[in-house]
């Protein structure tokens, strides 16, 4: 079954089945990237509750939900939602939120999408899985780098045949690591938690689970490139590329196979480079590769006002959102942005927290 298979979309309201909805935090990245994806899910928003009445009041105006809370218990308790979606924030202490908050919606008896982290400790990951697993309900965090259309095109080309096995992949992303007296610290890795997610979830998705790393620390800019040894035998590189230009493209994938490589650049260009020969050495008059070996080159068109040229779509958010939904109401559990998945983030989140730099760990 390949990943990435375009779908036609449909309006909010031309769904017959719509999920009741509640959702918690009225939040910046909610009100730009969250709320908005349910013009295009099967949801109907009845009810918002966050910790200032005016926000969830605005809200509520702005994506036509009919109640407001400051309090998710009487929200649970009055409106029996089917699903609640949960985009809040963290605690004084660096403890993220939503965790706390996906264990009451599951026991109130509904099913959670969250935003990651999904939480700051392995332990608190497992504590989900045994409540989802009692209970019976979904927890999916919005994995959304793993829901790129570039992305899950670039999982299937290395997914094929042609491509031979995965064996080396290269992730770069603007993130520093903290001096090593403060990596136990959670409010000093609040940046580390909160972005670790997005190349760990792209490096799970292409590569599987880590077996062992290690990694270097530059420390005027906090950058760090990790090796990775996977338990599928292939190698990889993580560039935590701290000091980079802000006014660039900020991430960068490439996946190598057996003759074989594929570029993700600015999580929209996705270039393939397909099996080819080198062009005869010193006699060559020109590079020009076969149709059948030459380079494929996906990049979307910003002319006309289509659904998938927008961040919405570009950036997973629609698709994320839909996979919860259908799920849902499907009856099943939804088989990307797990809390499996989450566990192995924390695992790498765990090895930069703990590992001093320059030692092997086994992950
Ligand atoms: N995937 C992405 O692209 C992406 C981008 C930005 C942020 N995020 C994530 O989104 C989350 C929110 O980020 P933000 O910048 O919008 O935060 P924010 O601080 O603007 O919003 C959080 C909101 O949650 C509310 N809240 C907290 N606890 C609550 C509770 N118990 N009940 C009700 N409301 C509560 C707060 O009052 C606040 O309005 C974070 O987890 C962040 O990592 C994801």
């Amino acid at each position: 079954m390949p990943h990435h298979v375009p779908k036609e979309i449909r309006y909010n309201f031309e769904y017959e089945r719509r999920l009741k909805a509640c959702f918690i935090g009225a939040g910046g990245h909610a009100y730009r990237n969250v709320y908005p994806t349910f013009r295009y899910a099967p949801v109907d928003l009845v009810a918002i509750c966050d910790l200032s009445k005016d926000r969830a009041d605005g809200f509520a105006r702005v994506f036509g939900a009919e109640r407001t809370y400051t309090d998710h218990h009487a929200m649970l308790a009055a409106e029996k939602p089917d699903v609640v979606f949960i985009v809040t924030s963290y605690t004084k202490d660096g403890h993220v939120q939503a965790t706390q908050l996906a264990k009451d919606v599951v026991e109130a008896g509904a099913h959670v999408w969250m935003e990651k982290p999904t939480a700051a400790s392995r332990a608190e990951v497992e504590e989900l899985i045994a409540v989802s697993r009692r209970t019976g309900k979904n927890i999916m965090t919005g994995l959304k780098k793993t829901f790129f259309p570039a992305i899950e095109k670039l999982k299937d080309i290395v997914a094929a045949p042609e491509f031979g096995r995965l064996t080396s992949l290269v992730v770069r992303y603007p993130q520093a690591l903290p001096a090593p007296d403060k990596r136990g610290d959670l409010v000093a890795m609040q940046s580390v938690i909160d972005h670790i997610y997005h190349p760990a979830a792209i490096i799970s998705f292409l590569a599987g689970e880590i077996e062992r790393a290690s990694f270097e620390w530059a420390e005027p800019t906090g950058a760090t490139i990790a090796s990775l040894k996977f338990k599928s035998g292939a190698i990889g590189a993580l560039h935590f590329s701290a000091g980079q230009s802000m006014g660039g493209p900020l991430e960068r994938v490439e996946a190598i196979g057996e003759g074989s490589h594929a570029v993700v650049e600015n999580g929209v260009k996705l270039t393939h480079y397909r099996k080819a020969k080198l062009p005869s050495y010193g006699r060559a008059s020109s590079w020009i590769q076969p149709e059948e070996s030459a380079t494929l080159v996906y990049e979307p068109e910003f002319s006309l006002g289509q659904l998938y040229n927008n961040n919405m779509f570009t950036l997973g958010y629609v698709p994320e959102v839909l996979h919860f939904c259908e799920a849902v109401l499907e009856g099943r559990a939804v088989s990307k942005g797990t809390l499996e998945t989450a566990l192995e983030i924390m695992k790498l989140y765990d090895f930069y927290a703990t590992t001093p730099h320059g030692v092997a760990a086994a992950i």
